[in-house]
This record gives C-alpha cells, structure tokens and sequence, in this order.
C-alpha cells in the first residue's frame, strides 16, 4: 500500500507529492514549522492527510522543551494556529486539530512526556481509523454500481490523500478488486495537476486501468462514452450537501446533470460540516498566480498576467447524485441523511 505519511520517534516522514510522479522522494518532518510549511506548499496535501498530518504535527510541536505548564500551554496554542493557518477549506485539518485539543485536555497540567506520549497515541488513533474509513467508503460506493464501468474522476482523492486506500479512488479500488473497472477517465486537474501526476501514480502502480485527459475534454468524453459515474473527493461538504473539492469539481458535476450522469461525492463523515448551512459559507483558498502562469519552472504565458487562481469550487446538492460515507450512502435532502448517519456513528 502507498504510505503518503508514516510517523516515527521525533519526526514524520512524507512522499514529497510536489515531485511525484517524476521524483519519489521521501522527505523528514522534524518541526511543526516544517510540517506546516508542507502543508501549505502542497508536498502532502488532499482533506484526510492535511488532517492526520496536522494531527502529527501537534506532537512534533511538543518535541520542544517546554519549562512548565503554563510555558507547555502557550507551546501548544501557537503551533495549533500555526497549522490552522495552512489551508482554510478542507475542514479535516480543523476537525483533526479539536479532536489532538481533547486530547489535550484529558492530560492537561501532566509532565511533557506523558503529554507528548498521550497525543502520539491520538495521532496513531487518527491515522488508522482513516485507512479503515476509506475502506468502508469503498465498500460502501461500490454497491452503486452494476457490472463493469468506466469511472471519471478529478484531482486526486486516493492514498496519496489520505493515510491509505483513498476516498474516490477507495470506491474505484474496490470495484477494481471485484474486477470491475474497464477504464478510470482522469482528469488532469489543472494548475497543480493531481490527477495527471498522482492518481495516474496510484492507478498505474496498482494495475487498474485509465486514460488521461485535459479538463476540458470531460464534456466530450461524457456525450461519446458511456461513463457510469464520476466520483470526486471532498474538502467540506455543508450540512445542505453542497461539497467544496478541487478547482473543476463543480463545472464536472454540471455536466454529468446535462448528460444525466450520476454525480457521486466519496468522503468521510469528518469531512462534513454540520456548522456550514450550504456552500456559500465554505472559505475557498486561493493560491498565488504563479501555479497558472508557470510550469516545470517557465513561464507559459506573459510573466505578470492578471491570473485568478482558486484551488477549490463547490458543486451545489441538486447536482449530487449521493455522498458515500464510511457509515452510508447519503442522498438528497442531505440535511437528514447526515443526521441520520451521525446518530448511527
Ligand atoms: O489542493 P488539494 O490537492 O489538497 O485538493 C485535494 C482535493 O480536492 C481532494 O479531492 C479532496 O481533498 C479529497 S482527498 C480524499
């Protein structure tokens, strides 16, 4: 299995998914200032591993010496915001950081080391009920299909975004083990290129098979293939069902309604936020100019040019066909359903 992130003693170490698929390079996260700056310059990234990640974070904060409780406390609130700073939309870094906050709280006023060991277990906790929550999704998702199918998907929601397995590609690894998968239509995802770069990593390493193409070419693949589903990952889904992804996602979910294709979102309940009423309340994270105007390290366009740059959209709830989670499938109204889920969590 791809390990995007495997914690040790005093340090965290990750795939630089910056370089993949040209470079497989492990990198050494000893600080939380390292791990945060990971964060944001995307050499880990995708909602479930920013969450573990920061979860891991937190621990590596308290790798510091601290000289008494009050010192300790002071530690722990600036690397909490620290990393809370990183990436506004994918609600799993804050979901991930109050539950490391609990935990906290249930040592509070220990020793350091009784601190640092109690967060280490929360982290370990986090990691691995995401592997086996991306499991169920998978499960889960692939009862929505019949026979073998041709899947599209967008950026990349696969082991490499979270701790093992994935989430839409969770649901496509699944169907691929009951020998279901004839094609995966990936697309490319620009500016940062998840998908061109790393689910055709995963796919490629893990034998199902895929065609590459640009974004744009999504509409004409739908009107002349037969495409049973696109299934996307999620950085927030409100309480309405409204679901912030990658940049793409929404203008996907617009077309599978005009060529009445189910529209699926593959995501973990932690992905959901009851405290968002719909998506125009999701921050969307926009990122510097630059992820447009330059690749592989040249300028592709006039150096300066105005660009606008938002790394996520949100597709609104009537277009989402359903939501698998790791306890269910939700379906419109979304509102209900996710109760439902919840009281059954
Ligand atoms: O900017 P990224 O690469 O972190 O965006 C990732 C996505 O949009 C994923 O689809 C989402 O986080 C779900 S990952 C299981």
């Amino acid at each position: 299995m791809i390990n995007a992130l495997e914690a040790g003693d005093g340090r965290v170490t990750i795939i630089d998914q910056s370089r993949l698929p040209l470079e497989e390079i492990r990198l050494e996260i000893r600080t939380v200032q390292e791990m945060a700056e990971a964060i944001t310059e995307m050499k880990l990234r995708g909602a479930p591993l920013i969450g573990v990640a920061a979860a891991y974070g937190m621990v590596l904060a308290l790798n510091g010496s601290a000289s008494g409780p009050a010192e300790m406390e002071a530690l722990y609130d600036l690397s909490e915001m620290l990393l809370a700073s990183t990436r506004p939309t994918a609600v799993n870094l804050f979901w991930a950081l109050a539950r490391m906050r609990e935990s906290f709280n249930e040592v509070r006023g220990s020793d350091l080391e009784t601190i640092r060991s109690h967060l280490r277990v929360a982290a370990d906790r986090l990691y691995r009920e995401d592997i086996d929550v991306n499991m169920a999704i998978g499960v889960n998702g692939s009862t929505l299909f019949e026979g073998a199918v041709e899947i599209m998907t967008i950026c990349n929601a696969g082991a490499l975004a979270t701790c093992g397995y994935g989430t839409a590609l969770g649901v496509i690894r699944r169907l691929h083990q009951e020998g279901r998968i004839s094609n995966v239509w990936v697309c490319e995802t620009r500016p940062v290129l998840q998908g061109a770069r790393l689910t055709t990593w995963e796919l490629h390493q893990d034998g199902i098979p895929y065609t590459l193409i640009t974004d744009s070419m999504a509409a004409q693949v739908m009107k002349s293939h037969s495409v049973a589903g696109v299934i996307a990952g999620a950085d927030r889904v409100a309480a309405n069902g409204d679901t912030a992804n990658k940049i793409g996602t929404l203008g996907l979910s617009i077309l599978a309604a005009h060529y009445g294709i189910p529209f699926y979102v593959a995501a973990p309940l932690s992905t959901v936020d009851m405290k968002v009423d719909n998506g125009g309340g999701i921050t969307i994270e926009e990122r510097r100019g630059d992820e447009i105007r330059v690749v592989n390290g040249r300028h592709i366009t006039v150096p300066g040019s105005p660009v606008y740059n938002p790394a996520f959209d949100v597709a609104p709830n009537q277009h989402i066909s359903a939501i698998i989670t790791e306890k269910g499938i939700a379906r419109n109204p979304y509102f209900d359903s996710f109760q439902a889920l919840f009281a059954g969590a």
